[in-house]
């Protein structure tokens, strides 16, 4: 099994890192559209016509199926994606939210919703956890934590500080839906501002998805990735060397 990993930068190794710990796919094709990353605050138009781009580079490629690991992707773009795609494509939000309801079914949950601009304002993952029932539901979206885990910085001060600052009206949330790429790598440290919130990583949403909704229950020995940047690929090798 071949998958394609498609994000706006180096934010979607956090998706391949769960992917490669489960061993789903025998190789991994990711692309991160680094050239013009971010996505997340740029306009539906805009993100759906990149995402298409990407459809065409993966066409390079015998995938089986094509993750859209950024959320910002899968808020807007999977549909459009899906019709013109010879092979499946998958996006992170549907996941997340199925995620939400195995591991905190009490649906008078208070949930909160972390994402990027363009994420939160698709309100796509509000629409999906209404559907299910959820109704106690909060979202913002924390933009200074990308460039900040972009850095290299995933505690300390400057995280303190920037988290106090948008963390500090809220009250005790019961769940997390980490909706960005970038989030997973502060997990810890969001875990320890709001120490009871059960928090929903998207990368391990998907390997759950993919096992559960996909029949994806091989595993092979080990995954061979090969990683493609539309800029500076040689930072991408970097970061998935530190990250992975
Ligand atoms: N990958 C994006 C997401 O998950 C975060 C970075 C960006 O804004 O492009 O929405």
């Amino acid at each position: 099994m071949r998958a394609g990993i498609f994000d706006s930068g180096v934010g979607g190794l956090t998706v391949v890192k769960s992917l490669i710990e489960h061993k789903l796919f025998k190789e991994i094709i990711y692309f991160g559209d680094t050239a013009r990353v971010p996505y997340g605050v740029k306009d539906k138009n805009t993100i759906i016509r990149y995402s298409l781009e990407a459809v065409e580079f993966f066409k390079n490629f015998n995938i089986d199926i094509l993750i859209a690991a950024c959320n910002s992707v899968s808020a807007y773009a999977i549909e459009e994606m899906r019709e013109v795609a010879p092979f499946e494509v998958v996006g992170v939000i549907e996941p997340g939210v199925k995620a939400l309801k195995r591991k905190v079914p009490d649906k008078t949950s208070k949930v909160l919703i972390l994402g990027t601009k363009a994420t939160i304002s698709s309100k796509k993952y509000e629409k999906l956890l209404i559907k299910e029932g959820y109704e106690n539901l909060l979202s913002i979206a924390p933009s200074l934590f990308v460039p900040i885990v972009e850095e290299g910085i995933f505690k300390g001060e400057i995280l303190d500080v920037t988290m106090k600052h948008y963390f500090k009206d809220i009250k005790d949330p019961n769940a997390i839906i980490l909706g960005c790429t970038h989030f997973p790598l502060i997990k810890q440290e969001i875990q320890n501002y709001f120490k009871d919130a059960v928090l929903i990583h998207s990368g391990e949403a998907i390997v759950e998805y993919l096992q559960q909704n996909h029949g994806y229950n091989k595993v092979f020995s080990k995954t061979d990735l090969k990683l493609f940047a539309s800029e500076n690929p040689e930072n991408l090798k970097k970061v998935a060397k530190l990250w992975l």
